[in-house]
């Protein structure tokens, strides 16, 4: 698998590649939840690339953003074992070098559950794909229904700024337990973990939202918000100071 480490360097490569072009855009700390992204682009497109970047402006809290887990072997480690080609690891120098003057924002559903929770991060998380897509030029780029809000707002802008790129959702790979796949489980100490499954458990019963909440802060869940949306039930706890989001269809 062939690292690059400039917009120039993907530009040269994207040349080179004939047919399609499937996209996994990452932050790193790869697991199943991101190989499965991986495996679905290889299969659908001819070639498949990913980009590993951990994206500063998305982060609202500085000391989320500097604990944020790095793994680059292991990450292209994995990515390769997925059939990735490629890897674009970005300086963030070069994706900011406008000095973020410029920014992607969305004035309706990023206000809403982790847009509220989170200010500014969708702003982060949209600009930093435009700027993603445009580099790559893919095919098809591929999201994961971990952070439905995320994908939908990515497919609305790609469809609102007329981009020549197929926004792909991927289902939530989960643990055995019902706990989706996340970097931040990492974090989770052994009751956190061993608590952590009720989220999901929780949000498909299927209770009342009032219930839902009532019951994961007696289980000892710190709930930010449950809410429905396009047919979905979506839920952010913290558990110690973890913070963990999950959706499933309602
Ligand atoms: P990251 O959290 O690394 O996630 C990369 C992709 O993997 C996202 O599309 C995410 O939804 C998906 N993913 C994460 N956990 C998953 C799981 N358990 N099952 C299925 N898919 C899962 O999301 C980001 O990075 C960033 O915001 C990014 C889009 C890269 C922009 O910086």
């Amino acid at each position: 698998m062939k690292i690059l480490r400039s917009a120039d360097a993907v530009r040269a490569w994207t040349r080179g590649v004939s047919g399609s072009i499937g996209f996994v855009p990452t932050m790193g700390a790869l697991h199943e939840g991101h190989s499965a992204l991986i495996e679905r682009a290889v299969k659908e497109c001819d070639t498949a690339i990913i980009s590993i970047f951990v994206n500063p402006t998305q982060f609202n809290n500085s000391e989320d953003f500097e604990s944020y887990p790095i793994s680059l072997e292991a990450d292209c480690e994995m990515a390769s074992k997925a059939g990735a080609s490629a890897a674009y690891v970005p300086e963030s120098a070069e994706i900011y070098k406008d000095g973020q003057l410029f920014e992607i924002r969305e004035g309706l559903i990023s206000q809403e559950m982790e847009g509220r929770a989170r200010p500014g991060h969708f702003e982060g998380v949209l600009t930093v794909v435009m700027k993603l897509l445009n580099i790559v030029k893919p095919t098809r780029a591929y999201f994961g229904e971990k952070d439905y809000q995320q994908f939908l707002l990515i497919r609305r802008m790609a469809a609102a700024f007329f981009l020549e790129c197929e926004i792909i959702p991927c289902p939530t790979v989960r643990a055995a337990d019902g706990l989706a796949l996340s970097s931040r489980n990492q974090r989770l100490n052994r009751a956190g973990r061993e608590l952590a499954p009720k989220l999901f458990r929780t949000l498909k019963n299927n209770e009342s939202l009032e219930a839902a909440q009532g019951s994961l802060e007696d289980g000892g869940f710190l709930v930010e918000y449950i809410e429905e949306h396009w047919g979905r039930r979506f839920g952010a706890v913290r558990l110690d100071d973890v913070r963990l989001i999950d959706n499933v269809e309602a």
